[in-house]
Formats: C-alpha cells, structure tokens, sequence
C-alpha cells in the first residue's frame, strides 16, 4: 500500500498553524468503511466495553464523566483493515518523526461508540500519573451528520471553542497535554477511531 504524504502534511500543517489539525482523506474510503463494518460487528457481538477514565493502574468507570464503549485494535487480531490501518499509522509516525523531529515511538487506538446520550466531559488527554501520550488523533465513520445530532468535538483552543462534526471521513490531530476538549451529547450514534501517539 502507497500512503498519501500530501495527506499527512494537510494533517500537520494545520496542527501548526492552528493546534488543532484536520484532514479529510487521511483513511481511504475502503479503509474507514472497513473499519466502521469491524465496530458494528464488534457490537452485534456484545465486545464493545464501558470505558473507563484514568490508565491500567487507575482506571474509574463514571458514566457522568464518560459513557462511550471502546474496543482496543491490535496486530494480533490478524484483521486485514486494523493491519492496514496499523500500516498507515507506522508510515505517518515514521514521516511525522522525520519532519517534525516528535521522537514518537509508539501508539494505541480504540474503536469508540458513542450511543444517543452520550458524551465525554471536558479533560485533557494525557494522564496524571503517565506523560507517555503526545499527540491524540481521531478519526470519525459517520457517515451522515447534521446539525441536531449534537456529538460535536469540542476544543478549548486558546479564547474560543472549536466545534467539530464528527463526520466520516474527517481526521482530528493535536497535543494530548496542550488542549482540553470534550465530546458534546450525541443523540444518534457516533462512531470513530481514537488513539494516541506515545513516547517511552
Ligand atoms: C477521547 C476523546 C474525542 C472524540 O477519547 O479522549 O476526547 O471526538 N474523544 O471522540
Ligand atoms: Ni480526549
């Protein structure tokens, strides 16, 4: 598979400009209509799971904080579109590093599945107890969204709120420790890829 850099620049370039990156064609078509077919399955099959705020040694599942349910990709899974997506990630960690000298050495991405009534109160994604994320990315799989369905990201970006639509196909890029964001209350299901760029 070829990736597009012209794609991971429109992502960075943007980050730089504006601390919060977007890209709209960062996941191909075929590949961000597999993985959305993996998160449906994944809830037919009842392995979505609550999620929790807080790391491994930390971990609080409070529904008035956070009431998404996630599943976690890995290589192991053997499945051709988390591999595919792992691929891309390798090669825009490997350009991300070689352009912007961010010394990334690794990363972790959920499947997240936000049901009417959910959301995500506003907090930073980097823990108290581990600075190991640098960079949070979110890619959104719906693939109509209008205004109404709340669900909004929003960013607290310096003196104003950026709200974002999580419609399909748009990529969300920016430093995990530098700007606190919430998701807003969806009233239709919403769906994407979340994870982080880690150091150490
Ligand atoms: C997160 C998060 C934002 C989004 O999972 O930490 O802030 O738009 N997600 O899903
Ligand atoms: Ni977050």
């Amino acid at each position: 598979m070829s990736f597009s850099q012209i794609t991971f620049n429109e992502l960075i370039d943007s980050y730089i400009e504006g601390k919060v990156g977007i890209a709209n064609d960062f996941l191909s078509p075929p590949l961000a209509a597999g993985l959305k077919s993996n998160l449906v399955s994944l809830l037919e099959n009842k392995q979505l799971l609550s999620a929790g705020t807080g790391n491994d040694t930390e971990v609080v599942h409070n529904k008035l904080y956070r009431s998404d349910s996630i599943y976690w990709l890995d290589r192991k899974h053997n499945d051709p579109y988390e591999n595919d997506f792992f691929d891309l990630m390798d090669a825009f960690v490997a350009h991300l590093n070689s352009t912007c000298y961010t010394g990334i050495t690794g990363y972790e991405f959920h499947y997240a599945l936000y049901q009417p009534g959910s959301f995500y109160k506003r907090h930073f994604d980097q823990f108290r107890n581990n600075s190991s994320r640098q960079y949070s990315m979110i890619m959104y799989l719906n693939s109509e969204w209008t205004e109404g369905n709340g669900g909004e990201l929003r960013i607290y970006n310096g003196d104003y709120e950026q709200d974002i639509t999580p419609v399909y196909g748009k990529s969300v890029f920016f430093k995990s420790s530098e700007l606190e964001h919430e998701v807003l209350l969806t009233n239709k299901p919403r769906m994407s890829i979340t994870g982080w760029l880690k150091v150490g």
